[in-house]
């Protein structure tokens, strides 16, 4: 069944529910993200993977990205959407598709750098309200609690400690089969500076929103985190419990 007709199928259709799922970068937010509309039956919004194609267009265009203006008039001129899938969402930028193209190194380090102007945040912030108007949504990224949707049902701040969100990274890019991958060191330091930049920024720096609950997953499975998560949601959206 695809997302849509899962959130058409849902126990209580019609509810615009909005989980919020904010934290630091590798902190597992995707994947728990997923599991969760998955499970609740919402649709999943990524909104890094907003940034990350708005990034790419940037180094496309050879813009330094460093200065707010040429990216606030970029950013007139751009279009992009997320269509939610099973595994991950399909990006589109000014109507291509790239999905496959958002997620190299460059373009990470870049989203980072062009995310920090505010003109850059306002029109995201704008566009990702606009996807998740009518409800029904799982929306994960650094600010969804405190800017996007400050008034979401569930808040959720994942986080672990560096050292442990880059050994996850560096099993993760074994997995895909990835030639070389980086060494878990090199990792830590590019989330940590990464996490920096986020935590930092004079525009709605990453941190947990006053009422987000703080889902710590050093010491956990993967299991453990996402019953943790579930636990959270049913508890908070009145449903009975669904795992011990
Ligand atoms: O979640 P991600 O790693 O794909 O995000 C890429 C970058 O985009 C991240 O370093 C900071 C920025 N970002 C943001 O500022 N606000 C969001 N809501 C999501 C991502």
């Amino acid at each position: 069944m695809s997302a849509e007709e899962r959130r058409k199928t849902s126990p209580q259709p019609g509810r615009a529910v909005i989980i919020a799922i904010d934290g630091p970068a590798g902190a597992g937010k995707s994947t728990l993200a997923r599991h969760l509309a998955r499970h609740f039956g919402l649709l999943n919004l990524e909104t890094g993977a907003m940034y990350r194609a708005f990034a790419l267009k940037a180094l496309r265009a050879g813009l330094p990205l460093d200065e707010s203006t040429g990216l606030e008039q970029l950013a007139s001129e751009t279009s992009i959407r997320l269509e939610s899938g099973d595994e991950e969402n399909r990006v589109l930028l000014d109507g291509e598709d790239v999905t496959g193209l958002i997620r190299n190194p460059t373009v990470t380090e870049a989203a980072s750098r062009v995310s920090v102007f505010p003109a850059v945040r306002a029109w995201m912030v704008g566009l990702q309200q606009q996807q998740a108007a009518r409800g029904g949504v799982v929306m994960e990224g650094r600010d969804i609690g405190t800017v996007v949707f400050p008034n979401a049902e569930v808040k959720i701040f994942l986080d672990a400690a560096p050292e442990v969100r880059g050994q996850r990274r560096y099993e993760q890019l074994g997995q895909t089969g990835i030639a070389q991958p980086p060494p878990p060191e090199k990792i830590v330091r590019d989330l940590r500076a990464r996490d920096e930049r986020d935590r930092n920024r004079a525009d709605s720096p990453l941190k947990p929103a006053p009422d987000a609950v703080i889902l710590d997953s050093t010491h956990m499975t993967l299991e453990q985190a996402l019953a943790a998560a579930e636990k959270i949601v049913a508890g908070k959206l009145g449903q009975p419990g669904t795992r011990s």
